[in-house]
């Protein structure tokens, strides 16, 4: 039995609760938020977060915000597991570093989704042998999908007024994307895990705002080897306008937990 302690009761969290406690193999003995809810009186507020209350929790499941691991990722590692459902926050290499390293030193896992990245398991086993030479991960989402930050929001505002056009919002690192679009790009970072030998700073980010996406979330993955050898996958992840994360994505960090 693993017992799990959930930081953050919205959507995601909300969803994991109600599938976890169907599994004879999780028991959720712990709901944290920044806020109490009116509807679930087993929701409690960040400051009851303590060494002592995590001492009989085996794994803490992250599903608010990066902020969190900022604040609180050293504490639950001296004391549990830890799956990190915002893994952009992992882009700052300090905390990388530091969580890494109290990880290590406690004997504890840190665990990260793939979320609606297609191919994890292989890419990470090309970058092990050092056979992974590119990646790009391109996502092209709805422009009301998207929650920016400046100058990517003011990019996107245009986006919005071009009725069939798509706007390149960013090309660059995933790194450097990763701050400024923390809530849209937690499957790029998960790339950028997937592909260690590459990292934040090696794989390519690729961000479009498309009017036309009404119906999916599209998620591109362009994985490159030696001598011409690609691996071209297009996830499209059934999603609305507005929808920040495609329905299909849900499932795949539920499936991400069990396989621990
Ligand atoms: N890895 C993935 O594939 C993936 C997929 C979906 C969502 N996410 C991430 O998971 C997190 C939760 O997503 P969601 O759709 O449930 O969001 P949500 O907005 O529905 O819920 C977030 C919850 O966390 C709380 N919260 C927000 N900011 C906080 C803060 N600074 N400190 C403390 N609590 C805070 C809110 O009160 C809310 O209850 C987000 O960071 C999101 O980016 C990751």
């Amino acid at each position: 039995m693993v017992r799990v302690a959930i930081i953050g009761y919205g959507h995601l969290g909300k969803f994991l609760i109600e599938k976890l406690r169907l599994e004879p193999d999780f028991e959720i003995v712990k709901i944290w938020n920044r806020t109490k809810s009116e509807e679930n009186e087993e929701v409690q507020t960040l400051d009851t977060i303590n060494a002592s209350n995590l001492s009989n929790i085996d794994l803490v499941i992250e599903v608010a915000h990066p902020k969190i691991i900022h604040d609180y990722g050293q504490l639950i590692l001296e004391n549990c597991d830890l799956f990190i459902g915002s893994p952009t926050c992992l882009a700052d290499q300090k905390l990388f570093d530091n969580l890494k390293s109290v990880g290590t030193k406690f004997n504890r896992k840190i665990l990260v989704p793939s979320g609606a990245f297609w191919g994890a398991n292989d890419i990470q086993k090309m970058a092990e042998v050092g056979t992974l030479k590119n990646l790009t991960v391109t996502m092209i989402k709805h422009p009301s999908s998207f929650k920016l930050g400046s100058p990517l929001f003011e990019k996107n505002e245009e986006a919005k007024l071009k009725k069939e056009e798509a706007t390149v919002l960013y090309e660059g690192s995933v790194r450097g994307l990763c701050p400024l679009a923390p809530n849209n790009v937690n499957t790029m970072a998960g790339g950028a895990i997937a592909a260690s030998n590459l990292g934040f700073d090696g794989v390519t980010a690729k961000l479009i705002s498309d009017p036309k996406m009404t119906d999916w979330h599209v998620v591109e993955v362009l994985a490159e080897g030696p001598d011409g050898f690609q691996v071209l996958t297009t996830r499209k992840n059934p999603a609305k306008p507005g929808a920040v994360t495609g329905q299909l994505t849900y499932f795949s960090f539920l499936s991400s937990i069990k396989g621990i």
